[in-house]
């Protein structure tokens, strides 16, 4: 069955207040719900029977303004309880029971380790009792919790605590209130025996918040990054978006068992244990600024997402997209802008480019879906948060915030369109975006086709810029999109020219942001001394392909002189993409451009260049990035190729390599600052390099730096190195001895797991089935199942994709496995086979063999099905 977006109707019936009372037992939950409810006078229908959604309930029974129904006054049709006979307003009484502890799906109200706790978004809401499910129903909500007092001595919901007290059989309650109407995927529950950490913030107006966070006592040290976050993010939307936060408390809570990141639930955000909690010894730099983002988009999600929300799940980009560009803009000002940028840029480029490009590619606001949890895409995220910084560039930060202040002023408690949105940037701006609104409703990446002409004589220089978009599924023949195109021009010292245009400046600028509308576009630049050399996109300005014919040479120059640093790094990384795959099934003897080993080592030797950039420009594309971009991509002679240029690299510059690690000191007290940042990662890089040749000295700094290491990013460097070398005992040792000091950390296991499913140097599948083996590997636990089935499957690409299809078919063994107990993560573990018509037959072939496999499994999953049936038909 699929949901179209062209049917949404207004609901029939509204809801004024929830009632809620959960008697929590182990052997299951009873829900007695009471729902004030009334017609809607907006719906066509007024005369129409009442419909709720539910999911996987045992209906105890049902009561109409006080009295009990019996069984032929409604209808339970398990997903729906239908009631013929309403009048215009009344109160529905419904007591349902559920069993938490059997939940493997952990949607709805479920148990993990020993706690209870609830992810509602998108429709877990219906598997806790009958509701109207959908966005669009906003209600106050007040939830009593009762439950054995000393198993969960913390009794959590949304909004204030307002009774407490105890009851009998040693069980005790706590009630909450929330003020603010919402709908219900933004509900939450907790009970469990946590410890409390407290602080607090006081916001701009002088309210004094209370914040919490709850942690099993295990993880109580690992709380004050998340913290600190917290209180930076609340700062800083007061600063930067004049948001203020709107309860008395706020709470985090840390759970094991989560199907993704975190969840912004109203006052009482929960998070995958993986996304908060962190330590210098078990935390790694790059686990530190992605918890530090993750709590900053939870927390900016109570103004974009539940004080203004989606009036339906077509219109999940404008919370994700709005949020995710809100927590990077938070991101750039904590850190280094520019590294932000290459990581969000990368991120969007490897895996949002392969989704719009393949047969699961849809607009970032959706026409159709089967099941919405399908939806929470890379493209309703990332490319969703690029469109909104596209707005931010055409308007200029001014009226960017001059319309979000109005976006905000004048939803706030409604339920909205990604067109509301649009509209309040237009009617502060001024500007038209009638245009810019194909972002939401055309899928795939345009692709700019640029070519130049220098005239000497006139000293003119013309820029033409051709857009095509590609046909995706459902949607062909495109209309060209409103684009901004950031530029700027080199001249032979590599100094920014000024962009003389015929608008007749005087004083014309270094850069300029060109406005493409046209399928076709040329520009003319006036006073051109010599021919330039084109920066193209700067800052990426737009989330598009560029095709250009660069020399090596003219790449090398930028990666040096450009002045935009985003740009220097991406011209390194063209080049190093050259070199490549020029060398994808070349012979063995084939020269490796000499311009890559001098730009890598005047990036290594120049201590005065941005170490940040530096440690960015040295990561070399990866086989993921490599693979998408080419096409049949033979991706064994990609490994080859990559792996080649790498030894190239390690051999050419082992000097350079053990100078860099010797002058970065790392002796002082552990820092979370840019420069320290890239410190380490510099050292790593060098490390992963002279291991990578399997270098004796470096083996010697590994093995010291693994054990004298006082933080995770360095010890990880080291056993990451060592992994991946060839000097195979060591390796063995340090992997036991890791595992030894860590094994009753899960969120240092999980680490310990991916360091070795990503390896191809490990010994291929039966490493993967080995490591499925292991005492700390547990089917029920998403975090585990990704970093060693996902991670195999992502990153792990040379064995995933060996030539006898076994990767493939071990996928699809393991997806058919897991649908039975958590189809969400089943229907994300198939994202790698979906893409088999990229690939030349000889693996194509192999992976719609593969994704026939499990089409042709009983009872499949909605999740899973979607995801094959569009695979196989795209
Ligand atoms: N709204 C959450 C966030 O992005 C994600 C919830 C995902 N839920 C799901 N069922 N896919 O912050
Ligand atoms: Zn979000």
């Amino acid at each position: 069955k699929t949901t179209y977006l062209k049917d949404y109707r207004v609901p029939d019936f509204l809801v004024d207040h929830v009632d809620l009372r959960f008697e929590l037992y182990e052997d299951g939950a009873r829900v007695h719900s009471t729902l004030s409810m009334r017609r809607n006078p907006e719906s066509v229908d007024s005369r129409g029977a009442l419909e709720l959604d539910g999911d996987s309930l045992k209906l105890e029974s049902v009561a109409l303004d006080g009295d009990a129904l019996d069984t032929a006054q409604y209808e339970d049709l398990g997903d729906l309880l239908v009631i013929a006979d309403v009048p215009d307003a009344f109160e529905l009484q419904v007591v349902t029971w559920i069993e938490p502890h059997n939940n493997t799906r952990l949607e709805g109200l479920y148990k993990s380790s020993g706690m209870f706790c609830t992810q509602c978004e998108a429709e877990g809401f219906r598997c806790i009792t009958f509701f109207p499910d959908r966005p669009d129903v906003m209600a106050r909500f007040r939830t009593r919790i009762e439950a054995d007092k000393s198993s969960y001595p913390i009794l959590l919901s949304n909004g204030n605590d307002i009774e407490r007290g105890d009851l009998a059989d040693g069980r005790h309650f706590v009630t909450w209130e929330d003020p603010f109407p919402k709908p219900c995927y933004l509900f939450a529950l907790v009970a469990g025996d946590l410890v409390e950490k407290r602080d607090n913030f006081s916001t701009i107006s002088g309210r004094d918040i209370d914040l919490r966070m709850y942690v099993e006592p295990r993880n109580s040290e690992k709380c004050e990054h998340a913290m600190d976050s917290l209180k930076r993010s609340m700062r800083w939307d007061e600063e930067v978006y004049g948001r203020e936060y709107d309860l008395d408390i706020f709470m985090i809570v840390a759970v094991d068992d989560f199907n993704m990141g975190a969840m912004e639930n109203k006052g009482l955000n929960i998070f995958n244990s993986s996304c908060v909690l962190a330590s210098q010894e078990t935390a790694t730099d790059l686990a530190f600024q992605r918890i530090e983002a993750i709590v900053a988009h939870e927390y900016f999600h109570n103004w974009s997402g539940n004080r203004v929300t989606c009036r339906d799940w077509f219109q999940l980009s404008l919370k994700e997209g709005f949020t995710v560009f809100r927590d990077s803009q938070f991101s750039s000002d904590m850190g280094s802008p520019t590294v932000k940028r290459i990581e969000d840029v990368t991120l969007l480029r490897t895996a949002q480019f392969a989704e719009d490009g393949g047969p699961m590619a849809h607009p970032v606001r959706p026409a159709s879906y089967m099941e919405i949890s399908n939806f929470y895409t890379l493209t309703i995220y990332e490319k969703g948060a690029e469109v909104v910084r596209m707005i931010h560039t055409l308007l200029g930060p001014e009226l960017f915030r001059k319309g979000s202040d109005l976006y905000f002023e004048r939803h706030d408690g409604q339920a909205v369109t990604t067109d509301d949105f649009v509209k309040a940037m237009e009617d502060a701006s001024g500007r038209d975006l009638s245009q810019f609104r194909l972002w939401y409703e055309q899928a795939g990446t345009p692709v700019l086709n640029i070519s130049d002409r220098y005239d000497e004589q006139a000293g003119t220089y013309n820029l033409t810029v051709e857009q095509a978009i590609p046909d995706t599924p459902g949607q062909e023949d495109k209309r060209p999109q409103h684009i901004p195109f950031a530029l700027g021009l080199l001249d032979g010292s590599g100094n920014d020219m000024p962009l003389k245009m015929a608008d007749g400046d005087d004083d014309a600028p270094a850069e300029r942001v060109l406005e493409l509308t046209e399928t076709s576009h040329t520009f003319e630049f006036n006073d051109v001394s010599e021919r330039p050399v084109p920066s193209l996109l700067r800052q990426f300005s737009a989330p598009v392909r560029v095709t250009y014919p660069w020399t090596r040479e003219q790449l090398q120059f930028l990666m040096s002189h450009d002045s935009d640093g985003f740009n220097r790094w991406d011209a390194g990384q063209r080049l190093a993409v050259d070199v490549i795959s020029s060398l994808v099934g070349a012979p063995d003897k084939a020269e490796i451009e000499p311009r890559l080993v001098a730009a890598y080592r005047h990036l290594m030797s120049d201590p005065s260049l941005d170490q940040a950039l530096v440690a960015k420009m040295l990561q070399l594309p990866s086989e993921a990035y490599l693979i998408e971009l080419a096409d049949s991509p033979d991706v064994q002679a990609i490994h080859r190729a990559r792996e080649r240029v790498l030894t190239h690299l390690a051999i050419s510059l082992r000097e350079d390599l053990l100078a860099c690690y010797r002058r970065i000191d790392c002796t002082g007290v552990y820092e979370l600052t840019p420069v320290a940042i890239a410190g380490r990662s510099l050292r790593n890089t060098a490390l992963a390099w002279l291991l990578h040749i399997d270098d004796e000295e470096g083996r010697d700094l590994a093995v010291n730096q693994f054990r004298e290491a006082d933080n995770m990013t360095d010890r990880m460097g080291a056993l990451r190195a060592l992994v991946n070398s060839g000097f195979a005992a060591d390796r063995d040792q340090v992997l036991e001895a890791f595992y030894q000091q860590f094994s009753d950390d899960p969120q240092v296991v999980e680490q310990w797991f991916s360091v070795q499913s990503s390896s191809p140097a490990t010994g291929g599948l039966d490493q993967i089935r080995q490591l499925m083996a292991h005492e700390a590997f547990d089917w029920k636990n998403p975090n585990k199942v990704r970093s060693v089935i996902g991670v195999f499957a992502g990153q792990n690409l040379a064995t995933f994709h060996a030539a006898d299809g076994s990767g493939y078919r071990f996928l699809a063994d393991q997806v058919s496995r897991l649908d039975d107990s958590n189809p969400q993560i089943a229907a994300r573990l198939v994202t790698p086979l979906t893409r088999w018509k990229k690939f030349a037959p000889v693996h194509g072939d192999q992976m719609k063999a593969a994704l026939e496999q499990i089409r042709d499994k009983q009872g499949l999953s909605r999740d899973v099905y979607e995801v094959v049936h569009k695979s196989l038909a795209g």
